[in-house]
């Protein structure tokens, strides 16, 4: 007889621009899957084929000012083929799932930097996706202007739609985050992205370890 399967962790990565969270993400995946876990690497806008087209139209440095409940409607739409197609299946399947970006970015950037307001954001979540929720998010809190300037230094030549905000929207969106792990401190970890990034590795692994203790099940500790 075949034991079940357990079900895959979900596990999402926030922050603002430049907060070095996909070096981070690539580096735990690697992690684990250096230590024999079954891992799946995606990233919103995105994560399906339908979802890269939506991607390439919301991030489109020349698609202009969009309305913000325009681009909830498409963060929402191309997270509901993500999650139903993509990440529900791994999980079932008994693949940890880490998400680069997830819902907590719609309530950070159109929910506070566009001023849709938070809980319509996450209405429109609660309506259309049911249980919606990651089992824990990951926050790499940053100043938007070191993360800008980080891009910038990093060799990026061009901003996207979104990088191409002033600072004001992307303090609104720091803020936003705050708030969001301050009021769901059982979901969120967060961790300080000024440090070097060895050094916020080490956090990340430390704080994961104390919060999801089964992700590391038969996990050598380094
Ligand atoms: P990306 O290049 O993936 O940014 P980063 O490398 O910083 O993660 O671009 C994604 C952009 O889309 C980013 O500016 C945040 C924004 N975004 C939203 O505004 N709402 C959302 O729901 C999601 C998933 C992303």
């Amino acid at each position: 007889m075949s034991t079940p399967t357990r079900s895959g962790l979900f596990l999402t990565f926030e922050g603002p621009e430049g907060s070095g969270k996909s070096t981070q993400i690539r580096r735990l995946a690697e992690h684990l899957t250096a230590a024999g876990q079954t891992v799946l690497l995606t990233r919103e806008p995105g994560g399906t084929p339908f979802g890269d087209k939506i991607r390439h139209l919301l991030l489109d440095p020349g698609g202009g000012r969009l309305q913000p409940e325009t681009e909830a409607f498409l963060m929402l739409a191309q997270r509901t083929e993500h999650l139903r197609q993509v990440i529900r299946p791994a999980q079932a399947a008994g693949t940890h799932v880490l998400c680069d970006r997830y819902v907590d970015s719609s309530l950070a950037y159109q929910g506070y930097g566009r001023g849709l307001g938070v809980e319509l954001v996450r209405q429109l979540h609660a309506m259309t996706l049911g249980e919606f929720l990651p089992d824990l998010t990951v926050l790499f809190d940053l100043d938007p202007r070191l993360g800008l300037e980080r891009a910038r230094h990093g060799g990026k030549k061009s901003f996207d739609r979104m990088e191409s905000e002033a600072v004001a929207f992307h303090d609104k969106v720091r803020h936003g985050y705050l708030e969001l792990a301050r009021r769901e401190a059982s979901r969120f970890l967060v961790i300080d992205a000024a440090a070097p990034e060895e050094r916020v590795f080490a956090l990340l692994l430390q704080g994961l370890q104390e919060r999801v203790p089964v992700l590391f099940e038969g996990v050598a500790r380094r």
